[in-house]
């Protein structure tokens, strides 16, 4: 951040005379100017599927989550409430709920309905924005909770405020399997620096499971053209956030389950040659030429039992549905020193 100004203090002492030197777009550009403009300078095109909710991204998210071909959204409600008084015993009384992202207040709520007596619930997220309403319809409807949203990336260590008095275990959240999003080397990380975080608790960590590829491909291909819209509306925030000029008609939505990698990819294909600029800089598409945009990864249970064993939790409880289509897993935290 130092740079921007210190460009603008020398601008400021430039005799008057001299035509504005036209400020260098690198300089002044967001985190998703930067990562965009690197993301499309590699070989191999890609963007972290972060960018991908801006208020806009975000309703085409809940409109995915509710897509007949979409299951694991619904898939995971229907586990969480079949199995909330399960987890409950598990989790104990007065326990402290601190979900990694902004949060689905529908599944944090299965959970807090069945918990006993629950002291604290702690919404970390990146983005400030939807946390304070959230927090605020939240808190309405459970006077006794203590509500403490922090905005902070919980993929970076982070000390949370002191439990109160009495308090019961510390649990962490992370539904609608997010987890799939990081690569394998991410997701130990991750689940690294939860269970040092959670010392004394544990993780109650929703994840989707490997399966037929056409049930995959459905999900990530429905009918309506909705997650399609989700994966264009990337380009849309660029254009819109960073004056970028792609053509939205110039690029196919493409998802696909790579199988021996175990994940959904989804990506931007270009349908022709084509350039494409952000600042000054240009970039130039061949024709299928593609910007890789998310990775989706897919478990089995013990697979991501062992993962987490690795990363020092004790895997307990797994509840799964009929189908075993998704799983939720109780992961108990190393204890407390
Ligand atoms: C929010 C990352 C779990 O991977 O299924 C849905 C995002 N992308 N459809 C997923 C998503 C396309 C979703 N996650």
């Amino acid at each position: 951040m130092s740079q921007p100004s210190a460009q603008l203090e020398n601008s400021r002492q430039l005799p008057l005379h001299l035509p504005e030197r036209a400020p260098d777009a690198s300089e002044n550009l967001s985190e998703f100017g930067r990562e965009m403009r690197a993301g499309l300078s590699r070989t191999v095109r890609s963007v972290s599927p972060k960018f991908f909710y801006d208020v806009e991204g975000s309703a085409l998210f809940d409109r995915i989550c509710e897509l007949p071909e979409y299951y694991p959204t619904r898939t995971e409600l229907q586990i969480l409430t079949d199995h909330a008084a399960d987890m409950a015993a598990e989790i104990g009384p007065n326990a402290e709920i601190i979900e990694f992202g902004a949060g689905s207040l529908t599944k944090v709520r299965l959970l807090l309905d069945a918990l006993e007596a629950p002291r604290r619930y702690v919404p970390i997220d990146i983005s400030g924005e939807h946390l304070g309403a959230a927090a605020e319809r939240l808190r309405a409807d459970y006077p006794e909770l203590a509500v403490q949203p922090v905005v902070a990336d919980y993929t970076m260590p982070l000390v949370l405020p002191a439990p109160g008095e009495g308090a019961g275990r510390r649990v962490g959240f992370f539904p609608g399997s997010t987890l799939g999003n990081f690569t394998p080397d991410e997701a130990l990380s991750f689940l690294q620096l939860a269970a040092r975080l959670l010392r004394g608790g544990g993780l109650l960590l929703g994840v989707d499971l490997v399966k037929d590829a056409a049930l995959l491909h459905a999900a990530y291909n429905d009918a309506l053209g909705v997650t399609a819209a989700f994966n264009l509306n990337l380009l849309r925030r660029a254009n819109t956030e960073l004056g970028t000029d792609f053509d939205l008609d110039g690029f196919a939505h493409a998802a696909f389950y790579n199988a021996p990698l175990r994940r959904i990819e989804m990506h931007l294909i270009s349908r022709r040659a084509q350039s494409v600029s952000l600042g000054e800089d240009v970039f130039d598409f061949d024709e299928g030429e593609t910007i890789h945009t998310e990775n989706s990864h897919k478990f089995t249970v013990d697979g991501l039992r062992s993962l987490a064993a690795k990363a020092g939790f004790v895997p307990k409880a797994v509840w799964t549905d009929p189908a075993r289509l998704f799983s939720v897993h109780w992961l108990q935290a190393p204890a407390a020193q």
